[in-house]
């Protein structure tokens, strides 16, 4: 039975309402939904009105981007020139995943995303998508390429930190509201890559070979939930191949799937360089080829000759224009295209500390370590990770080019993989102005703050040499608490991690070790984008995720740890306790360049539940200041075949905090892992305030992909799980 049914909550930008946003946020609090039907035919009407009157070379040039970076001052990734004539303007793309990124224009440097779903606040998404797009317009881009959605399924991928996480609700949701939160800012949101794209190894054209259940179930239900829900302008095919034939000119995935049984109405641009033939790539689907030279396939001669030579149609190429300018018309870019304008640099570094803080993920707090209190320190220590300097960020696309603070003095950034140097796509250190240990000292004014670590700029990499780590211990056992801050770079086009284990510098792991047996107050601040191994996690008292926390990080660092945030994030990926833990190891850790999706619907925490592995932090594991009691979960049924679990939150502790309280179904029915989230809240709670949580579970949620009859499949009397993380359940249906 074909089962389609969405959580109407997120169609409505309306449900977006920000509570957080402060009164000069108001210009982010959504307007009422521009996609209603009426104006939606409107759009494709003047969309048909367009293409009649456009000749044959105004519509090839709506087809193929020219890579501007390097051409143009303040260009960005790509651009597409318009038709005066018709009123068509110009449209300028640029790369958005942490701030405008392949652009020489100053930007705020946001955290990361991986960071952004660690928040499992769908608000914070809408505000960070409306936030990014705002600097965009401003800089004259009418399109962010800045929506990577993923899956964590190799936990060492490159590209991690630029994505959402291991499990598909949880991406597709927060990439939906922050889609949403784009658009209504009058700029084309562009979700990615499209399909199958988990790892840099074989990064263009390795051969993802992924069962069509598994892809339905996972891979494609992200995009799946944005593309239906926040109806985002473009999706980027990706560079590698699914099932044998390259993402951008595979019909089943591109036309069969996202344009016929999602109804996806806007346009297909290809990933830079990702195009592999003009007519089997447009006759597949692709609408848009971004050119990065030096071979192209859509150029205006190579689309001509495909139609005198018959093999793709006028009606097809009319095809790609109109998506092309319905997509202009439908988000404001056509009559209201973006114009240069100030930033306001200030509101973009308080919306970056903010979101850090709501992204962070407290790991482990033993006898209370965490908050600290300042009067009843006299000294502290803060080593390495140059938290007297910067903090990391992701190197690749999805990092800002020029961050308004600046990159770090020198350079020697990332150094495995094919690239290495000294560029913005390597060098992934932001130079703060509010370093952590700056912020630590300004939080606890009587208190001696020191640093020990590495403090060379120029190798910023290094291992730590044994008198650093001497100093490190020296300095800790004459402190009240030491906090240490390790790293772990990653990025795109550098390879996949060869380990979990903290490698860059490569020596942090004894740090840590020798300044835990000095001082039984240790704190790990983790800068990452991927999952790290912790070798030393029952030797320090306390564990902080602060994921790449973007320019605001230093204030948010310290702010969590003195307890004027109290922390509320929950982990988006599992945390293994080895590599050989993971689905993707095999038996060295060798990634094929054309990976087998051999593990099927059990990846990321379904293949430790199924496998009965303990993880050393599971999926939606993050502790508070303060602790939360769960109650009265009652389950009833609703319309077709939809259900609500609706329970009970309190707040039990002293502080204020906030809980995700998070709803997993076990569905019975061969194949299936153990659970599967299908839902969740974030709840904002006062000392002892108790709120009533519902959440609505859509059919969908509950059915399986069922290759017999090419359709989903509705499984009746799932198992309901509520808790405070995929291990930590506190209700259950039966
Ligand atoms: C990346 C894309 C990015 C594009 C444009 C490619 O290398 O894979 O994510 O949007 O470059 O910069």
């Amino acid at each position: 039975m074909q089962v389609n049914r969405w959580p109407m909550a997120l169609v409505l930008a309306a449900a977006f309402a920000s509570a957080h946003a402060s009164e000069s946020d108001a210009a982010f609090n959504p307007a009422p939904s521009s996609f209603t039907p009426g104006m939606d035919f409107a759009a494709h009407r003047r969309a048909d009105i367009l293409v009649r009157q456009m000749t044959l070379d105004e519509k090839l040039q709506l087809i193929h981007s020219k890579y501007q970076m390097s051409d143009v001052p303040g260009g960005g990734a790509g651009f597409i020139q318009g038709v005066p004539r018709l009123g068509i303007p110009d449209l300028n793309m640029v790369d958005s995943a942490t701030g405008s990124g392949s652009t020489s224009q100053p930007s705020t440097t946001f955290p990361a995303t991986i960071g952004l779903a660690a928040s499992w606040d769908r608000h914070l998404s809408y505000d960070f998508g409306a936030r990014i797009a705002s600097q965009l317009r401003a800089q004259g881009f009418g399109m962010g390429l800045g929506g990577g959605t993923n899956l964590a399924r190799e936990p060492r991928g490159g590209r991690l930190f630029e994505y959402l996480g291991e499990d598909p609700v949880l991406a597709g949701e927060m990439l939906a509201a922050r889609t949403v939160g784009t658009q209504n800012q009058k700029v084309i949101a562009t979700i990615k890559h499209y399909v199958g794209n988990e790892q840099e190894t074989g990064r263009m054209g390795g051969n993802s070979q992924i069962d069509e259940r598994t892809l339905r179930e996972l891979y494609l239900l992200p995009f799946e939930i944005a593309a239906r829900t926040a109806r985002p302008g473009s999706v980027m095919c990706s560079y590698n191949r699914v099932n044998g034939t390259y993402s951008c000119e595979n019909p089943h995935v591109l036309t069969d799937v996202l344009k016929h049984d999602w109804g996806f109405e806007g346009q297909v641009q290809s990933d830079w360089g990702a195009a592999h033939s003009t007519a089997a790539s447009i006759n597949a689907g692709l609408d848009e080829e971004e050119d990065v030279g030096p071979t192209v396939y859509l150029t205006p001669d190579a689309v001509k000759q495909a139609l005198a030579n018959h093999q793709i149609s006028q009606a097809r190429l009319d095809d790609m224009v109109r998506r092309k300018l319905y997509v202009m018309i439908r988000t404001g870019v056509l009559d209201d295209p973006p114009k240069p304008a100030p930033i306001d640099f200030a509101a973009g570094r308080a919306f970056a500390q903010s979101a850090e803080e709501q992204s962070m993920v407290l790991l482990k707090n033993d006898n209370a370590q965490l908050p600290l209190t300042a009067a009843a320190l006299q000294r502290i220590a803060v080593i390495g990770g140059h938290a007297d300097a910067a903090v990391l960020t992701g190197g690749g696309s999805g990092n800002t080019r020029d961050p308004v603070s600046g990159n770090f003095a020198g350079c020697g950034g990332l150094t495995f993989g094919s690239a290495t140097g000294c560029s913005w796509w390597t060098n992934p250190w932001l130079k703060l102005d509010v370093p952590i240990v700056k912020a630590i000292q300004a939080l606890a004014p009587a208190t001696q703050v020191s640093f020990a670590g590495n403090s060379d700029q120029t190798q910023p990499f290094r291992a730590y040499t044994q008198q650093e780590i001497d100093r490190a211990v020296a300095l800790a056992r004459q402190s009240d608490v030491a906090i240490v801050v390790v790293t772990q770079s990653s990025g795109e086009d550098f390879g996949e991690l060869t380990s979990l284990a903290l490698a860059n510098p490569s020596n942090q792991d004894q740090l840590v070790e020798a300044v835990a047996q000095a001082n039984p107050h240790t704190i790990v601040i983790v800068e990452s984008g991927n999952p790290v191994l912790m070798p030393w996690k029952d030797s320090v008292s306390a564990i902080i995720e602060a994921w790449f926390p973007g320019e605001g990080g230093g204030q948010a660092i310290a702010n969590v740890l003195f307890g004027k945030v109290n922390p509320s994030g929950k982990l988006p990926v599992t945390f293994p306790a080895h590599d050989q833990d993971t689905p993707t190891w095999g038996t060295d850790g060798t990634l094929p360049k054309d990976p087998v999706y051999a593990e099927k619907l059990n990846m990321g925490y379904r293949w430790y539940d199924a496998k009965n592995i303990a993880p050393l932090f599971e999926f939606g594991h993050g502790l508070s200041y303060t602790h939360f009691s769960y109650s009265d979960l009652d389950i009833r049924p609703g319309p077709d075949h939809s259900m609500t679990a609706s329970f009970t939150v309190k707040n039990d502790g002293k502080v204020a905090g906030a809980e995700v309280p998070q709803v997993y179904l076990g569905v019975n029915y061969s194949g299936e892992p153990p659970k599967r989230l299908v839902g969740w809240q974030k709840v904002y709670l006062n000392p002892g305030e108790a709120r009533h949580v519902r959440v609505s579970i859509p059919a969908r949620f509950q059915s399986v992909w069922d290759t017999a009859s090419n359709g989903w499949k509705f499984v009746p009397g799932s198992a309901v799980y509520v808790g405070a993380s995929s291990r930590d359940i506190r209700l259950q249906s039966r």
